[in-house]
């Protein structure tokens, strides 16, 4: 099934200037961007995106490090879209992330694992919606 999904460059991964090393593994995998901007996330937005953390110990200091500096944010399209930006991601903890996978390359923890990416279809759909005006998916 075509799908779409987001990846989130995070501020640890932007301090890092691999954007271009991002993209391109996303890329060479076969996906094909149909959004991308560069945002600062809000308080409001970052509420609701992670609003399945809010009860979370660590939810307050995801939203202040969300917001450190500016994010890159794209729209990734493809078969088993979804699947695949997890796969190349890896898990949540780039401890336990295997080798080639970005956060295990460049992760430094659970809080600086350098991308955020969609971990559902409902997921995805609710964060394009939040991040991405319907004119702003070019195909
Ligand atoms: S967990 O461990 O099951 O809650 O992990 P997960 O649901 O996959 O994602 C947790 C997101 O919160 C960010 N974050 C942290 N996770 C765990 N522990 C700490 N201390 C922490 N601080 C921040 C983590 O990077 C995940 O963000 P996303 O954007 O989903 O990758």
């Amino acid at each position: 099934m075509i799908e779409r999904t987001v990846v989130l460059i995070k501020p640890d991964g932007m301090q890092k200037y691999i954007v271009g090393e991002i993209i391109s593994r996303f890329e060479k995998a076969g996906l094909k961007l149909v959004g991308l901007k560069m945002i600062m996330l809000t308080e409001d937005i970052l509420k609701v995106w992670y609003a399945h953390h809010a009860d979370k110990p660590f939810f307050p200091q995801l939203v202040q490090d969300m917001m450190a500096t500016p994010v890159v944010a794209m729209v990734l399209e493809g078969e088993g879209a979804i699947q695949k930006v997890f796969d190349i991601c890896g898990p949540t903890d780039p401890a336990e992330a295997a080798p080639g996978t970005i956060r295990k390359d460049f992760g430094e923890s659970k809080p600086k694992n350098v991308v955020h990416r969609s971990d559902s279809a409902e997921a995805a759909a609710k964060e394009v919606g939040l991040l991405f005006r319907s004119e702003e998916i070019l195909i």
